[in-house]
């Protein structure tokens, strides 16, 4: 006889990502889709092909890491190890205003692009190209896409120190048209970094028209993280209202040590824009930052360590300090002569991450670097960290609130339907893990390490990664906004 289930994880502690109190329960999978949650015991075993004691273990929906940069290597790494052994099973890309479509280079992918891949990566000259991409490639994860303004204004400029023209933003309108009929979550700005920070707001006042019909979001990586952080957030809140969108502020933070100890002013005009229009933000739980080398961030406040150097390769993993020290000249001059090339700035204080963190708008996304090659240890550590070290060992919130802020409030937020939350019927994307001994295991100096803990990950009810190895199999799919 055909069984009733595919899968049976029995008496687990389930974490249903609402927030809501743990309960235990048994929960069954069947087609992909969580078919059936009961008390304890109550689904007979042999109505399932596969049957998963899971006494002991929190089974909670998979992590959905909002905030990457894994645009090419959902392609070209489909098996995605470093968020799969997190217990990640949906990936936002495209965030801080690189993407990897739409896009067409005419040379090697402008900063920080690059961050992204090389110039033979970018192969998606419009969004529906990626999309097929995507699904041919079978990655381990789910992936759900933003499209960037940086990438658009690559596409359509010959130089990025200017405006564009009315002319070119209708050109970059287009091409945000064309990704939102194909499901694009929303469109992402990194107003910071220098190809970016010459548009005018009126430049993305009028990009941003489009979001509202589609349903989608803005996000964006602030024009200034350091001291003009509430001009730069009032420019955000400006773009949503005028768009009409929800507003994301990816990797809130306060960095550089005179804007230390702000961040309660920063949530507090987080708290008063909620009052007249939808706002949230994501966070990576570490007191480093990470992004290519740039001269506005060199400093000898703080340890600033080189990550990888085209200039000269053999000082990837050195201090900058210590290279400016060998090399004879100060800390910008050392910079400049290693770019392009990217780094890990220990720019933020503890008791700012913290607040940020476990503010009730802040949900996580670990803006990992998937293509450096001594990358910051968000990568591969991001979700246990926050499960391990803030929620279990500093009680900085109880594990129900951890869980929700990477499940069910990031799925609501990015638009992600049947996903986030165990409930029947929704699909089965699934992480059961082990409350007291989940960890994670990357560091600095030693930053490629799979998370301790993690017992079972399902990705659309297929188990995927089990006894720190992956199955082999791969079930993630692209997920358009809005689909079911
Ligand atoms: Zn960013
Ligand atoms: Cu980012």
């Amino acid at each position: 006889m055909p069984h009733l289930f595919d899968t049976l994880i029995r008496c687990v502690t389930l974490i249903d990502g609402s927030g809501a109190a743990a309960r235990l329960a048994d929960v069954a999978l069947r087609d992909g889709r969580i078919a059936r949650i009961d008390a304890p015991g109550a689904i007979d075993p042999d109505a399932a092909a596969h049957v998963v004691e899971g006494e002991g273990l929190v089974l909670a929906p998979g992590f959905i890491d909002v905030h990457t940069h894994d645009d090419t290597n959902v392609v070209r790494q489909p098996e995605m190890t470093p968020k799969l052994s997190q217990g990640v099973t949906t990936v936002v890309v495209g965030n801080c205003g690189i993407s990897a479509a739409p896009v067409t280079l005419a040379g090697a992918p402008p900063d920080p692009m690059n961050l992204l891949g090389h110039a033979d990566d970018f192969r998606y000259p419009d969004f529906k190209a990626y999309v097929d991409a995507v699904a041919a490639a079978q990655p381990a994860v789910n992936v759900a896409a933003l499209v960037g303004h940086t990438a658009l204004r690559s596409n359509h400029m010959d130089r990025f120190d200017r405006a564009a023209t009315p002319q070119e933003i209708e050109a970059m309108r287009a091409q945000l048209e064309e990704a939102l009929q194909h499901g694009a979550l929303g469109l992402s700005t990194g107003l910071a970094y220098a190809n970016a920070f010459s548009a005018p707001t009126d430049e993305v006042l009028a990009l941003a028209e489009p979001l509202a019909k589609a349903g989608a979001l803005y996000a964006t990586h602030l024009r200034s993280e350091f001291a003009e952080i509430l001009e730069a957030m009032d420019e955000a809140f400006r773009i949503g209202r005028h768009a009409r969108v929800p507003v994301v502020i990816s990797h809130l933070k306060c960095a550089g040590v005179a804007n230390w100890g702000r961040s309660t002013e920063v949530l507090d005009a987080l708290d008063g824009a909620q009052r007249w229009q939808p706002v949230g933000c994501d966070c990576y739980p570490y007191t480093a930052s990470s992004s290519t080398l740039d001269l506005k961030q060199v400093t000898g406040d703080f340890d600033i360590m080189v990550t990888w150097s085209e200039g000269a390769p053999e000082m990837g993993g050195r201090l900058l300090a210590d290279i400016a020290a060998e090399w004879q000249v100060d800390l910008h001059e050392a910079a400049r002569r290693l770019m392009p090339a990217g780094a890990v700035y220990h720019c933020m204080e503890d008791a700012d991450v913290d607040r940020i963190l476990s503010h009730p708008a802040t949900v996580v996304g670990s803006d990992g670097l998937p293509n450096d090659p001594l990358p910051h240890p968000r990568l591969w550590g991001a979700f246990p960290r926050v499960l391990g070290h803030y929620a279990r060992d500093r009680e900085l919130f109880p594990l129900t609130v951890a869980v929700n802020k990477m499940t069910g409030m990031s799925a609501e937020r990015f638009g992600l339907s049947q996903r986030g939350f165990v409930r029947e019927g929704y699909w089965a994307d699934l992480v059961l893990f082990d409350a007291a001994t989940i960890r994670d295991a990357a560091s600095f100096t030693d930053p490629m390490q799979p998370a301790e803990g993690i017992a079972s990950v399902w990705v659309n009810g297929e188990l995927s990664w089990q006894q720190r190895q992956s199955t082999g199999v791969r079930a993630g799919r692209f997920l358009p906004r809005g689909a079911d």
